[in-house]
């Protein structure tokens, strides 16, 4: 089935948060936390989720149909360069899809066609008809893109786009893949396309822009007021190098600007905060406090004219409210005698639908961390959620740290860990504690990959806050993060390192080879 021709106001959101969002460094995700993401953007409303690469890798493939067997309202899309292999495999991959799009693409910038692709432009142009024709043997949905679009030649892109169309393009997409387009002269050029390629008409044309001079958003918003109707974007603003133009930003300033942007999405709103909690946690990007429209102080007024102002008439300095983008003040305060009803309340206001196994799970969690703990803030629910929220029995458990470390002693853990519902203990020594607690598990679980990120910070104020710690591990291309929190650092810590390397563990038995990038 192909997707209808947008309304002239509607702006298709088309999601690239788990295709061009899982190439920024360390954001790989397992299949699992994919299928979770593609979830929440459908229940969120987006049009089109592309869900990822299916020639990249053996992972790659199996998450895209995984997800192509689950979303039904959303449309499933593949990427592909302009080879028939990776045509074929992404058309084997979404085969399962209700309704599907290829996304084809081939560089059509001077620099690319001679550096990288060593390729003279009529050889391009050959590229793109056989490509976009491979693609509509698959399904009648294909996206064409023109990678590096914005330094092209435009009159050589009009060709290209052309004949894109007339071999069966249904989206054209025109990426500022570097991030070098000014707002001004890439409206330009959306109107340059539309009043030059005589076909245009019959293709929805779409944008799709790198932040690298901080100008992805604003290009993209130009675009729209020059006739881009589909608009590509990832939760959070993640992607390659300084990512892409971030799917909240875009929908809430056509919201909120409705006057100068009259325009519709069919973005459910209130879903923002779930899905970039959800997009923060899994791809383990914490989002900075004072990112647009999601960051922990968006919505914070600390001055006192400011809170003295807004307690008179929140418009004076709101001008979207909290609760449109899902952050919801709760009046639900959990402490030690909360019971899991009262849990499972919170964790919907916080934008969280959990099965009965993982609740339970995150039920034990918050009964010792309220043993321990005389607040329980919503950030420390949120850390433990994300935490135990792997989708996936993992084969290796914590059950004790015991850890001597000061001035005078040597630092040495000693640990016990259930592997595959066996218990196993170990005793090791460290250059610190942390060095310790992960030369036990080493010991325990031999393994032989590399740490390549250890982080700490404090879910929230005050000396019995919950420490959250990131890990991150690779092992033959293979990336993998886990997070953990406690409000003991050292036992935060190995919960990370246990939680990488569970995923990479799956990761491995899935024999996931090491991914190639686009
Ligand atoms: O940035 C880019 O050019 C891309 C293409 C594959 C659309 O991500
Ligand atoms: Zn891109």
């Amino acid at each position: 089935m192909t997707m209808r021709e947008p309304a002239s106001d509607y702006i298709v959101i088309f999601d690239t948060t788990l295709r061009d969002g899982e190439q920024s460094p360390g954001a790989s995700m397992t299949i699992e936390e994919k299928l979770k993401v593609a979830e929440v953007l459908e229940d969120m409303g987006v049009d089109v989720i592309e869900a990822g690469f299916p020639i990249a890798s053996e992972g790659d493939f199996q998450a895209v149909r995984a997800i192509a067997e689950k979303v039904k309202k959303s449309v499933v899309c593949g990427l592909a360069r302009a080879h028939p292999a990776d045509i074929d495999r992404a058309g084997e991959a979404l085969e399962p899809a209700e309704r599907k799009r290829i996304h084809t693409f081939i560089a059509t910038s001077p620099l690319h066609m001679r550096y990288k692709l060593q390729m003279t432009p009529e050889q391009v142009l050959e590229r793109v008809e056989e490509s976009v024709k491979r693609a509509r043997q698959w399904t009648d949905d294909v996206e064409w893109s023109g990678e590096d679009a914005s330094r092209s030649d435009r009159d050589f892109l009009c060709r290209c786009i052309e004949t894109a169309i007339r071999a069966g393009a249904t989206t054209i997409n025109i990426p500022d893949t570097v991030g070098y387009a000014y707002p001004e002269e890439f409206a330009d050029l959306i109107r340059y396309i539309r009043e030059t390629v005589p076909n245009i008409d019959r293709a929805v044309l779409s944008v799709h822009c790198h932040n690298d001079l901080g100008l992805a958003v604003a290009n993209s918003l130009r675009a729209i007021q020059a006739g881009a109707r589909q608009v590509e974007c990832t939760i959070n603003g993640i992607g390659e190098r300084a990512g892409n133009a971030a799917l909240e930003e875009i929908v809430m300033a056509i919201r909120t600007r409705h006057d100068v942007l009259p325009f519709r999405t069919g973005i459910r709103t209130q879903e923002i905060m779930r899905a970039s909690r959800l997009v923060s946690a899994v791809t383990n990007f914490p989002v900075q406090p004072n990112k647009a429209i999601v960051g922990a102080n968006a919505f914070a007024h600390e001055s006192g004219i400011h809170q003295d102002g807004v307690l008179k008439h929140a418009q004076t300095y709101e001008i979207m409210r909290p609760e449109d983008v899902g952050l919801v003040k709760s009046s639900l305060v959990l402490g030690k005698h909360s019971g899991r009803h009262a849990l499972r309340r919170k964790l919907q206001e916080l934008g969280y639908d959990l099965g009965d196994n993982a609740l339970n799970e995150v039920f034990a969690r918050f009964k010792q961390l309220a043993d321990r703990k005389k607040e329980i803030f919503d950030e420390d629910i949120v850390a433990l959620v994300n935490e135990e929220a792997q989708g996936f029995e993992p084969r290796i458990r914590l059950v004790r740290l015991h850890i001597e470390c000061g001035t005078d002693v040597q630092p040495t853990a000693e640990m016990t860990l259930e592997v595959d519902g066996e218990q196993r203990s170990a005793r090791a020594t460290g250059d610190g504690p942390v060095d310790a607690t992960f030369r036990a598990i080493r010991e325990i679980v031999p393994h032989r990959c590399e740490l390549q990120l250890f982080q700490i910070h404090a879910v929230t104020q005050g000396t019995d806050a919950q420490a959250q710690v990131s890990v991150r591990l690779a092992e033959n291309g293979r990336m993998v993060h886990g997070q953990g929190a406690d409000t003991d650092t050292l036992v935060a810590s190995a919960r990370a390192y246990l939680a990488a390397l569970n995923k990479l563990l799956a990761k491995r038995e899935r024999g996931e080879p090491a991914a190639i990038a686009v």
